[in-house]
């Protein structure tokens, strides 16, 4: 699918399952998904730009590799980003941190805003959106138009899972975004979840339900 990468490495797809599995608890869920973050992280950084520096190691100088440009922002759809953020933190700390405060209305399934705080210079950076689910894309393109209008030209969306009716509207809203994700699952149900999916993220990350 054009714009769209699914992650397929053996660890990522293991772990995926436990957290699908009803059983799962939220202790496990949590630490699962810090787990796969730090794998996913590493795929959705694969195509960085590298300069070189010069070091000097205990033997000679060299030119050695190290990333350019300005610092990454990852910013987090919350809450449920959060569990994703964690553990890209982990792999690259140097990261400015964005959150974007939104939830779904279980009715009418649009984004309801209640918090953004990001870096002030979006525009030179690249910036990698995490939210562990894309079903309808409402919570995650209205979180890109916001990045958009406070200057963001280079991003890219994480998730976990991907609901096909949700890529293509995402795509079909933000083109020069593109995703990469865990596994696009079969459809979306009649309440707008993910199937076979998870549930909802949120709650079994917190234990809120
Ligand atoms: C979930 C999920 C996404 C959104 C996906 O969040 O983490 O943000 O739903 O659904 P969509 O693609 O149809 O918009 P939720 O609204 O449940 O909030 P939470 O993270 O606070 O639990
Ligand atoms: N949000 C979730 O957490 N799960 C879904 O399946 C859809 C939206």
């Amino acid at each position: 699918m054009d714009g769209v990468t699914v992650i397929d490495h053996p660890l990522v797809q293991h772990k995926l399952t436990l957290m699908r599995k009803k059983e799962t608890s939220t202790a496990s869920f949590r630490r699962l998904l810090r787990e796969i973050s730090t794998l996913l992280c590493y795929e959705v950084t694969r195509e960085l730009d590298l300069t070189t520096m010069r070091i000097e190691t205990p033997m000679e100088e060299m030119d050695a590799p190290i990333l350019e440009g300005k610092k990454l922002v990852f910013a987090s759809i919350l809450r449920a980003g959060n569990g994703l953020l964690e553990g890209m933190l982990d792999l690259v700390p140097a990261a400015r941190v964005a959150h974007i405060g939104l939830y779904r209305d279980h009715e009418t399934l649009q984004p309801v805003e209640y918090y953004f705080k990001a870096p002030e210079d979006l525009g030179n950076r690249l910036i990698i959106v995490v939210d562990p689910m894309l079903a309808t894309a409402n919570s995650a393109s209205a979180a890109m138009t916001k990045l958009k209008e406070r200057g963001a030209r280079n991003i890219r969306f994480l998730c976990l899972l991907a609901a096909p009716e949700g890529i293509e509207r995402f795509r079909a809203a933000h083109p020069d975004i593109p995703i990469f994700t865990a596994s696009i699952d079969a459809r979306l149900n009649e309440k707008g979840y993910i199937v076979p999916g998870l549930g909802d993220a949120g709650d079994r990350m917190y234990g809120t339900k």
